[in-house]
């Protein structure tokens, strides 16, 4: 199975995926390399049984009439609708989890958190129990409400001047799953052929998914798991332990295994893992769940063995046949990873039914039933040790990645480490040692240049302009391996954040973990604009999905527009066949909400353009 295709920033991993026995993602990006130009452009509508029609100079209507911008509206409409409802589902099942967990009087990990959100929403409780248990119903409350009726936490999680805007221009959501269902509705056949209306179903979605699906699921997931922890971690392939029974996660919902974490790590499951032939129970981190897990690790250093990669990386974790099973609770989870699971003989464990893999056993999360299940898949997971162990030829790789990658980030660990407030951070923007500041966010592909390779790059060259780099995603997966997140990068900084980062002994970029904390660099964002006293769109701050793979980034990339940030894209999403749309995303946003896209593939160019937008900033506020 050579690969001469197959790219990676990560050049080490590269050479292990070009010389694996069996065929990954990687070695199927040359195959499906001819590209339909219509489908790229999003002027393929295939909504009714006239179509498929596709747009061209000569044939500027489908059948039905629909004109390029219609099309390419409704596409992208539909595609943000389901990524809002992917990240609703992860909220909602969270929100689920605090509430049953504080009914049953379980554990609440993150008292100081479960404070801090109780505070936020304006609830009040006579213990700890209580107030998760209206935390929770009032996030749920919301969620439930119809798309007529505007949800009531809008106003208590976003920043005044912003909930303001919003108002101003309209686009405050209902209820989440209602906006949700409106959505896919409004961009059936023959509805809706408004593209600017349907735009600002966007934003609306975005601004639903943002506060809900990815501040909230951080600061639920903060209740139940602890709060984040400034340590050092070791990443990479090298975190596969042979010695022990290894689980590989995937997913987006670490609430849904609490107790199993649990039960992985006592006495008795210890003794099991024992009498098997093994040390013991560790979970290898993969994708976003991992890196909130590798976020939480300081709670969780005796069962947690590091994160090893992301998407685009998993099929390598399990090549090394170190893997004895995967839990996987949602998406990031490839159907790629099927058939090296059946050939590994590595047990595959579905635990939300929306998320049921082909050839794997399906045990949906019942919280009633949380601990017999518990057992179960300890006892499942042991025996596929047995069978496997032995039989299955170690590919392991543990020179892989390195072990000082600074992880634990969050808006509170590293206010803390500041010193309790952002005056520091503040004052070094201010005096130019910081230039500004770019959230790198989003996942991996295998299309812009190949895995990781421009979020890599665009990262080294944002750093070398003083620029300091946070970020969130399965993109941190792999520019964690690449070493960026280590205190040594601080050499490949400009000399200002270099020195800035030596001073601290910092890396030059902070690992905020997974997608869903883009919600924690939104925060970040709200306090620094609250503490100078501006807007968000005034901020010398950009944001940057260089790689964004699925639908999700597309609803997230509509909430950093509503936040008004500039928001960079490495490839179109599917718009260029619409003249309206991309001049709205553009340029209009700007006058709109005070974001804008910027679509640029090269790393360079794109660093460029993101330090002008930033030196304007700073012109702004007179800095
Ligand atoms: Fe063609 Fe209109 Fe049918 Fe789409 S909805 S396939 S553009 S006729
Ligand atoms: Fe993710």
């Amino acid at each position: 199975y050579g690969c001469s295709t197959c790219k990676s920033a990560d050049k080490p991993l590269e050479g292990y995926i070009a010389s694996l026995p069996m065929e990954t993602s990687h070695h199927r990006v040359e195959s499906q390399s001819t590209k339909c130009g219509f489908g790229l452009q999003g002027v393929c509508c295939r909504l009714c049984s006239n179509g498929p029609c596709r747009i061209t100079p000569k044939a500027p209507r489908g059948i039905c009439g629909a004109t390029a911008d219609v099309i390419v509206t409704r596409n992208f409409l539909r595609a943000v609708a389901a990524g809002s409802g992917c990240y609703i589902h992860i909220v909602e099942n969270t929100a689920l989890n605090v509430l049953k967990t504080a009914q049953a009087k379980g554990e609440i990990k993150g008292e100081k958190a479960l404070e801090h959100l109780a505070e936020k929403l304006g609830v009040t409780g006579k213990d700890k129990y209580e107030k998760a248990e209206k935390v929770a119903k009032a996030v749920l409350e919301d969620l439930y409400k119809p798309e007529y009726e505007k949800m009531a936490l809008v106003e208590k999680l976003a920043y005044a001047p912003r909930f303001q805007r919003w108002q101003e221009l309209g686009i405050l959501p209902g209820g989440a799953k209602g906006e949700v269902f409106h959505g896919v509705v409004k961009c059936s056949t023959n509805l809706n052929s408004d593209p600017v209306d349907m735009l600002t179903d966007c934003l609306k979605l975005g601004i639903s998914t943002g506060l809900y699906g990815l501040t909230l699921t951080n600061l639920l997931n903060d209740v139940l798991l602890g709060e984040p922890e400034l340590r050092m971690a070791p990443v990479g392939l090298r975190v596969v332990d042979p010695d022990y029974i290894n689980i590989m996660i995937t997913g987006h919902q670490h609430t849904i295994f609490v107790d199993l974490q649990e039960k992985l790590r006592s006495p008795e499951a210890v003794a099991k893992a024992q009498a098997a032939g093994a040390k013991g129970f560790k979970l290898v981190g993969c994708t976003c769940v991992g890196q909130d897990l590798q976020l939480r690790g300081a709670h969780y250093a005796d069962i947690f063995e590091g994160h090893a990669g992301n998407n685009y990386t998993s099929e390598a974790v399990l090549a090394t046949g170190g893997i004895d099973a995967v839990l996987s609770e949602f998406n990031c989870t490839l159907p790629g990873i099927e058939p090296i699971c059946e050939e590994l003989m590595i047990k595959q464990i579905c635990l939300d039914d929306v998320a049921k893999k082909a050839n794997a056993e399906m045990k949906p999360f019942v919280f009633e039933k949380r601990e017999e299940q518990s057992q179960e898949i300890i006892d499942e997971i042991i025996e596929a040790y047995k069978a496997r162990r032995g039989k299955v030829q170690m590919n392991l790789f543990p020179e892989h990645g390195n072990d000082d990658t600074l992880t634990g980030v969050s808006e509170g660990s590293l206010k803390e480490f500041l010193g309790g407030n952002w005056k520091p951070l503040i004052d070094l923007i201010v005096a130019g040692e910081i230039k500004g500041i770019a959230g790198v966010v989003g996942c991996s592909n295998l299309t812009a240049g190949g895995h990781d390779v421009l979020s890599v790059e665009l990262t080294k060259e944002l750093i070398a302009k003083d620029i300091l780099v946070l970020t969130a995603g399965c993109s941190s997966g792999g520019i964690e391996n690449c070493g960026l997140m280590e205190p040594e990068a601080a050499k490949l900084a400009g000399p200002k954040l270099r020195a800035v980062c030596e001073k601290l002994n910092i890396p030059p970029v902070l690992n905020f973990g997974p997608c869903l904390a883009i919600g924690r660099l939104e925060i970040v964002a709200t306090e620094l604009a609250e503490a100078i006293g501006v807007d968000m769109p005034q901020l010398p701050l950009v944001l940057s999905a260089a790689q964004w793979l699925e639908e999700q980034a597309l609803a997230d990339g509509c909430f950093g527009l509503a936040l008004g940030l500039p928001l960079h894209l490495g490839l179109p999403p599917f718009v260029t066949g619409s003249k309206l749309v991309t001049k709205v995303l553009t340029e209009d946003m700007k006058q709109l909400t005070g974001g804008q896209v910027i679509i640029n593939g090269d790393a360079k160019e794109s660093a460029d353009i993101l330090e002008k937008i930033i030196l304007e900033k700073r012109q702004g506020l007179n800095i």
